[in-house]
């Protein structure tokens, strides 16, 4: 994900320091370029390129830098290749205005045409290139700058949040349309940025903006308006008294937590991404002419595989071999050849199960592509080409807006195999927000009631069996309890034997697969077992579960995506009720570089 600051103080001075350090605050969130830019009167100093902070900056001198306002960007490619002219911040036509944006905006090419068409110089490829243009365009026409932004708000379609400034004024510019954007006010400055962390050495008092806001910066103040009717907004500012590490918490008591209600967000970013990304396309049509077709990875991302296995099938036709990293060299890698695709998944990229998969692989002259949320990470760079999952970072061990955001792309990806229109899976944001509004309560209930069990099961079937595999990992993971995830039709062929009275078994459901589950339910209900269905409200569940869940009315594919959601926030409350740390759970990393 790319982040922006921009900076506005009294009088021209060294900036560069300044930009330099709030890009390194940002690095978290993942890139490849980096670039910085200082204005002052009739003049834009613009410095920019491919590399990490620390070099790009060194290389270009960006201490020297002096100016009355700067500018830094973070890039992570989406929209053109990153390269020097890709990055950003960007100019306009005539070099008077430079600009930089975060998140993207899904229309580009075509504004891109049109920006063309209209007279202008557009130098890049990239999107965020376009957010100048779509300004520029209604200076030209004699507008003042918050009109021009409103009418450009209008033209940039996606999720995005933009800083823009030109010569001879003494203000910066900003405004959010989805992604996140915070002002910091100081004594004799402001500032804004993508996140609040990286604004907090510089002052603690801010103000968060909503979507459809204008900011306007000056060094004494800022002002705000609105893009609907350009009228002007009165927020008082807020003072952040909290530590770093719980503003980084957001309010949320875990970063666990709030990761969990991150989802409906980077959901919606990873949609959008995809929309918009060239290298989808290319993926598609290599996985349509493979001879076979592996999903390869560890844990929560090879639940995420088994899942996208499923939705290949289910949606496309396409069979698709799920793989665990270290089975794929002695299981896979002898048959394997220069016909046969890869797609290896890992949030960090760094996972050496799946880095050694990799290799076997390469060598066998597989083509090798990769899903992964940390960019720049090994698995990013040895892949031919790898899909960002756009969470930006997920510090709690256990994996949750990531592997929802694996499973969104697997099921983007089955969508665009099959040819079919992936307007659909728009809704899954909302449903998300729905669903974890909607089963807080009964989850919190239902964890007081089975948490003094230590053993557990959860089952599932069909896309809701990877599912249920995880919900098993994350209970283990953070409870310490046994949970054991298993296919739901299995469960008579040996673990029924165990069943006593009270034992919690989940069972996940997609609709269509409710008669079968009411078979497992029944078996393990008459033998005294407390059976949970998390499934879409249905009148047989309610009528054979000992306690049901309720999600909410969707396709049967996103039904299994949305079942992970109350087993999430169920590890999580029984995780606290046994006292632990959810967060950091003994003896776990997030990253696992061993054998
Ligand atoms: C998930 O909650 C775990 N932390 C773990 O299973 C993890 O998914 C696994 O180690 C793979 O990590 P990766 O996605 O970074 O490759």
């Amino acid at each position: 994900m790319c982040g922006i600051f921009g900076i506005v103080t009294q009088k021209e001075q060294p900036l560069g320091q300044i930009l330099t350090d709030a890009a390194e605050r940002l690095t978290y969130r993942g890139y490849d370029s980096v670039g910085a830019a200082t204005l002052s009167g009739a003049k834009i100093d613009l410095r920019k390129d491919v590399g990490r902070v620390k070099d790009v900056a060194a290389q270009y001198h960006f201490a020297e830098m002096t100016g009355q306002r700067g500018i830094t960007q973070l890039r992570w490619a989406t929209f053109g290749e990153p390269s020097q002219v890709n990055s950003q911040p960007h100019l306009d036509s005539d070099g008077d205005l430079v600009g930089a944006h975060n998140g993207n905006v899904v229309n580009n090419v075509e504004l891109r045409q049109q920006f063309m068409a209209e007279g202008m110089t557009v130098r890049s490829m990239n999107d965020g290139e376009s957010c100048v243009h779509a300004v520029e365009r209604y200076l030209n026409r004699g507008e003042d700058f918050i009109q021009a932004i409103r009418h450009a708000y209008h033209d940039l379609q996606g999720d995005y949040s933009f800083v823009i400034g030109r010569i001879n004024d003494d203000k910066l510019y900003a405004f959010k349309k989805g992604s996140g954007l915070v002002v910091g006010l100081g004594e004799d400055f402001t500032c804004v940025s993508s996140d609040l962390p990286s604004l907090l050495p510089l002052t603690r008092k801010i103000m968060r903006l909503n979507d459809g806001e204008i900011i306007t910066l000056a060094a004494d103040g800022v002002e705000l308006h609105s893009v609907q009717n350009g009228c002007l907004i009165l927020r008082e500012p807020e003072t952040v008294t909290e530590t770093m590490n719980a503003v980084q918490k957001g309010g949320y008591a875990h970063f666990m937590l709030k990761e969990i209600h991150e989802q409906a967000q980077v959901a919606r970013e990873v949609l959008n991404m995809l929309n918009g990304s060239p290298d989808v396309a290319a993926v598609i049509e290599k996985m349509k002419n493979a001879r076979n077709l592996y999903f390869i990875g560890c844990g929560t991302s090879y639940h995420a595989c088994l899942a996208g296995a499923v939705y290949f099938a289910q949606l496309a036709g396409r069979a698709v071999i799920p793989v665990l990293a270290p089975q794929f060299a002695p299981q896979y890698a002898p048959t394997v050849g220069a016909q046969d695709v890869g797609l290896f998944v890992s949030q960090s990229g760094e996972t050496k199960d799946v880095l050694n998969a990799l290799q076997v692989a390469e060598e066998k002259g597989m083509t090798c592509y990769g899903l992964a949320n940390v960019i720049g990470s090994t698995l990013t760079k040895a892949t031919v080409c790898a899909l960002p999952l756009c969470c930006g970072y997920e510090i709690s061990v256990p994996a949750t807006k990531t592997f929802t955001n694996q499973v969104v792309t697997f099921l983007y990806l089955a969508y665009r195999l099959a040819g079919r229109d992936t307007a659909e899976l728009e809704t899954i944001p909302a449903l998300m927000t729905q669903t974890l509004e909607t089963v807080a309560a009964p989850v919190e209930a239902l964890a007081q009631k089975i948490n003094a069990w230590s053993d557990l099961y959860s089952l599932g079937y069909g896309a809701t069996y990877a599912i249920a595999l995880e919900g098993a990992l994350k209970l283990k993971e953070i409870t310490y309890a046994h949970c054991e995830g298993m296919l739901s039709t299995e469960f008579k062929h040996g673990p029924l034997s165990a069943v006593t009275k009270g034992l919690p078994i989940i069972f996940s459901v997609a609709p269509g697969d409710v008669p079968l589950i009411v078979s497992g339910l029944n078996e393990v209900t008459c033998r005294g077992a407390y059976a949970v269905a998390i499934g879409q409200d249905d009148p047989r569940l309610r009528a054979n579960a000992s306690d049901v869940i309720i999600l909410p009315d969707s396709t049967p594919q996103i039904a299994a995506l949305l079942a992970v959601l109350p087993l999430q926030l169920l590890s999580y409350h029984m995780s606290l009720l046994r006292g632990f740390d959810p967060d950091f759970p003994r003896n776990l990393s997030k990253t696992l570089t061993v054998d």
